[in-house]
Formats: structure tokens, C-alpha cells, sequence
């Protein structure tokens, strides 16, 4: 019987890579009905929200969506479609593994893990002008926000047979809020004593990552200090091309890339649709279709090898179709 998934195909390059992944993903067998919604600048244009209520609602439904980039303006307009989702569905762990692939970027052989709490701190939302030319930003951080965090990343590192979490924090200036977040870890961390807690704060995580990234384990942090240095690890591992990314709740999952709508490159047939297709082989895994997964992942890495097919992110020339082609054909390999 197929797979019923919500399918978000989003704006700028976002219908490029979903298109790519949903060929990927039939590639390798897997069925899936596929049942489309639109969010995004466009929705909003036609139905003044950019997250009309069916989308959300049929996320709810089959509780599982595959989600191309939305684009959000800076400044006024609309709330992000991204943190609306997340915080109405409560999508509360954003998982975001860092890993290498073969002759991308030789200077590291990244393999660490993000796990970024996805509902709180500065992305509550809690802005306000206080006085003229005064700006204030709430940092949202609650014990049972920072309590369920830690226990999905442990449970995570468990389940993926990885040794530490490090939690990434700034507990030393946000002493309360941060230190609040730091002691709910502390607590989560003794009852998972075959892992091992590492601490760091963030800046001094920002260095790690770039000098020795794999001795973080799996990271595990708040909202802002995830957003930054999920980025860093995508540039430490071939850039916003290549890193997939799920945001996980209790009753549903949304999967998506941790790039943008790529405005700068949007429409022109060339972004490359690994992140998505990384982040549908994280989506297939949820669903128990292992061995789906693993032949994706497998031709994505002996592609990467031969490296004959690369998009041009990585220096190829390569379009999108061309390297979806490329990759289906090396899944479907006898
Ligand atoms: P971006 O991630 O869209 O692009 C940053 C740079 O990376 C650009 O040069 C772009 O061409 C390149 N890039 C990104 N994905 C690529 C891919 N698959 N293949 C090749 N090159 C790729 O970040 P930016 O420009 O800051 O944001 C653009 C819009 O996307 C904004 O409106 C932002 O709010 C939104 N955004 C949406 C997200 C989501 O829907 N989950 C996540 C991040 C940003
Ligand atoms: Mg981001």
C-alpha cells in the first residue's frame, strides 16, 4: 500500500529539488501518494496567509510531510512559515546530521549531528518595540522545552549508536535562561549513563566545529545557537547543497533541507537536490523502509565517489535533472 505524505513543494528552488526527490524516491521503490499543498509568498498573495490552515491540517492528518523552502521576508509582511509550523505542530526536535560524502570537501570527514529545539527561545515570536528606537526580544526557554529536548537527543544517540551529546549553550551570560536549559540536560544525562555529556558554550562549539567537529558527537541546543551552527556545518561539509534536516514531534514529522528558497538561483534548473533527498532518506528511516533508505544513501555516496556528476555548488556542471538522472539510475542498478 503507498505511503500517504504531505507534500509542501514551497517557492524559489523549492519545486526543483522536490520534483528531484519524489523521482528518487520512487526510484527506489518506495510508493507513495503523494497529497500537495501549497505554502509560501504566492499562498499569501491568493489567500492573505502563507500557511492556510489545510496545509497544517493535513500535515496533521497523515502526520508526515516532505517540505521544499519557504522564502520569508525580513521585516514586516508575514511570520515565518517555518516557525509557524513547527511551533503549531509542535515539531519541537529539528535533527540535523552533518556528514561528509565522499571527495566533496577533503579538508574534514565530518559525521556529527545537530539537534536544534525547534519551539522556543528568540523564535517565540516575543518582539516588541518598547519605546521609540527601543527593541526588545523575549528568549522563551522552559524545563519541560529544555527536559524533552536533551531526552530525544540522548535517546537519538542511543538509537544511532553514538557514544556523547554535547550541550551547546551560553550559560555563562544568560545565566537563567541558558543555565536553566544546562541544568534540565544535566538531569536528562543521568539517566542515559552509557552516553557520555560533554558542555560547551557556543562560541568556543563554533571553533570546535571547525577545527575538530566530530568530537561534539551529537550536539544539542537551542533554537538560535542550532540555527547558526547548522549552517556552519553545512559550509563544513560542501555547503547548503548537501545537508538534510527533520523536524520531529511527538505526532508528526515534517522533513525538509536546512537551505533556503535560493532566490539568487532559483528557476534555473541547477540547485542541487541532495539536502532533500538526504532529508527523504531521514523521511523513509521514520517510516521503517530501511532498506529504501540505504540504497539511496548508497548510490548518493558511490555518485559522490565517481565524482563525474556534480551540480555546479560543488563545482560541477551538472543541472538538476542531470544529477537526479544520474542518481536514479545507480539506485535502480541491479
Ligand atoms: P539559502 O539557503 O536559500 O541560500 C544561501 C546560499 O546557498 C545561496 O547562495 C544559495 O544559492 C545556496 N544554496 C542553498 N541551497 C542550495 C542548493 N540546494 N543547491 C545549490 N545552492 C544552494 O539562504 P538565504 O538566501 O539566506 O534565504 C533565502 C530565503 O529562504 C529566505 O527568505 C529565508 O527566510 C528562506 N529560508 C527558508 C528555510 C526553510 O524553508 N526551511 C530555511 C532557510 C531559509
Ligand atoms: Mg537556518
Amino acid at each position: 500500500m503507498a505511503y500517504r505524505i504531505t507534500l509542501i513543494p514551497g517557492d524559489g528552488i523549492g519545486p526543483e529539488v522536490v520534483t528531484a526527490t519524489q523521482d528518487v524516491v520512487s526510484a527506489a521503490g518506495v510508493a507513495v501518494d503523494w497529497e500537495i499543498h501549497h505554502a509560501g509568498i504566492e499562498v499569501a498573495k491568493l489567500t492573505g496567509s502563507p500557511l492556510p490552515l489545510p496545509v497544517i491540517d493535513a500535515v496533521r492528518k497523515n502526520r508526515i510531510a516532505l517540505k521544499g523552502p519557504v522564502t520569508t521576508p525580513i521585516g514586516g509582511g508575514f511570520r515565518s512559515v517555518n516557525v509557524t509550523l513547527r511551533q503549531t505542530l509542535d515539531l519541537y526536535a529539528n535533527v540535523r546530521p552533518i556528514r561528509s560524502l565522499p571527495g566533496v570537501d577533503p579538508r574534514f570527514d565530518v559525521d556529527m549531528v545537530i539537534v536544534r529545539e525547534n519551539t522556543e527561545g528568540l523564535y517565540a515570536g516575543l518582539e516588541l518595540m518598547i519605546l521609540p528606537g527601543v527593541a526588545q526580544s523575549i528568549k522563551l526557554t522552559t524545563e519541560r522545552g529544555s527536559t524533552r529536548i536533551a531526552e530525544f537527543a540522548f535517546r537519538y544517540a542511543k538509537k544511532h549508536g553514538r557514544s556523547k551529546v554535547t550541550i551547546v549553550h551560553k550559560a555563562n551570560i544568560m545565566k537563567i535562561s541558558d543555565g536553566l536549559a544546562l541544568d534540565c540536560a544535566r538531569r536528562v544525562a543521568v539517566g542515559h549513563p552509557e552516553i557520555q555529556l560533554g558542555e560547551m558554550i557556543v562560541d568556543a562549539a563554533a571553533m570546535t566545529m571547525v577545527r575538530d567537529p566530530n568530537r561534539l558527537g551529537v550536539i544539542v541546543t537551542e533554537n538560535l545557537y542550532g540555527d547558526i551552527l547548522s549552517d556552519l556545518g553545512a559550509g563544513l561539509v560542501g555547503g547548503l547543497g548537501i545537508v538534510p534536516g527533520a523536524n520531529i514531534g511527538d505526532d508528526a514529522a515534517v522533513f525538509e533541507a536546512v537551505h533556503g528558497s535560493a532566490p539568487d538561483i532559483a528557476g534555473k534548473g541547477y540547485a542541487n537536490p541532495t539536502a532533500l533527498v538526504q532529508s527523504a532518506v531521514m523521511m523513509l528511516r521514520h517510516l521503517g523502509e530501511h532498506d529504501a533508505g540505504d540504497r539511496i544513501e548508497r548510490a548518493l555516496t558511490t555518485l559522490y565517489r565517481a565524482g563525474q556528476v556534480r551540480t555546479r555548488d560543488l563545482g560541477g556542471a551538472a543541472s538538476t535533472s542531470d544529477f537526479t538522472r544520474a542518481l536514479c539510475a545507480e539506485i535502480e542498478r541491479p
